[in-house]
């Protein structure tokens, strides 16, 4: 696997392979890779014939105030790891390389930037939709994969690659968990044993959830308090969103039959923000 950081070289590198006929598929990464993002690039070696994992812990991103400094940076571990897992290049750009003197364009999602965590972190979707823009000109992958774990993310990226013509498919893949439900975020690492032992209240209030949906209950609001009440237990969580919304459009329910509902809910826990949804499908009823 060759490490690379700028992007003449990637342009380089992929281009060596699409002459060779070869299906090139891309991982978007910020780094501090693990099960997750292996299962991402596992699927992308088998899938695809040159792989490249990007990682970039992308500033547009990131408000001011937000953890861009706290956020974790382990190259040499993910390098290998990458390498490890089949990947043929690692492209690991400086700020400096993506973000020229100048910088003035951006892609700006629509309402479905705003919704969920869009209201909470304005403007970083637009950071991300920018950097997967910037992404998929760079590396020109024939499929590009991303996590369930960020669902609001995946479909931004989906609407924005149909709205401008991007010539690549998605593939999104289901949330990797711990053995207790948490799932595994690049953040986790900044939890305490405390806060790691509240942090499960995420996934207990998404399955909390899906029981009671699955016990009959259609109400969004009766759904919400409960898991509310779940996440209150905890003593170092402070929920910042619960939602109940449509799993296309991201448009908030009341009533929940005859669609899929994303649910999905954003906790800080101490000062580390999580976020975890489950799709429940009710298009049947
Ligand atoms: P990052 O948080 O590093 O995640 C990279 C990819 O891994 C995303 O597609 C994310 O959904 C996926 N992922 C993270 N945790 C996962 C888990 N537990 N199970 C399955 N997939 C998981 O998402 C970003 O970076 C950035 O916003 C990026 C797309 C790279 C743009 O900067």
């Amino acid at each position: 696997m060759h490490l690379v950081h700028t992007i003449a070289e990637v342009r380089k590198f992929a281009g060596e392979a699409r002459t060779a006929h070869k299906t090139v598929g891309l991982v978007p990464t910020m780094g501090a890779l693990h099960e997750g993002h292996a299962g991402l690039i596992r699927r992308a070696v088998q899938r695809c014939e040159y792989v490249v994992v990007s990682i970039f812990v992308n500033p547009t991103q990131f408000a001011s105030g937000e953890d861009l400094d706290r956020y974790p940076r382990t190259l040499e571990q993910d390098r290998r790891l990458a390498d490890r897992l089949g990947a043929d290049l690692c492209f690991a750009p400086s700020a400096a390389e993506m973000y020229g003197a100048g910088f003035g364009t951006y892609v700006v999602p629509g309402a479905l930037g705003d919704a969920l965590c869009g209201r909470s972190r304005p403007g970083h979707f637009r950071g991300v939709a920018t950097v997967v823009s910037k992404l998929f000109n760079i590396v020109g992958p024939d499929v590009a994969f991303f996590g369930q774990k960020d669902a609001q993310q995946a479909i931004i990226i989906q609407r924005m690659v149909e709205d401008l013509n991007f010539p690549v498919e998605l593939e999104v893949l289901p949330t990797a968990r711990e053995p207790d439900g948490l799932a595994l975020s690049s953040r986790n690492v900044n939890l305490t044993a405390a806060q790691r032992s509240d942090a499960v209240c995420l996934f207990a209030a998404l399955r909390t959830a899906f029981e009671l949906i699955t016990a009959g209950e259609r109400s969004a609001d009766r759904v919400r308090e409960r898991m509310a009440e779940r996440i209150a237990a905890a003593p170092s969580a402070r929920a910042d969103y619960i939602e109940l919304v449509d799993a296309h459009t991201l448009a908030p329910l009341t009533a929940l039959g005859g669609r899929q509902v994303l649910i999905a809910v954003a906790v800080h826990v101490g000062a580390t923000r999580l976020i975890d949804n489950i799709v429940v499908d009710l298009s049947e009823g």
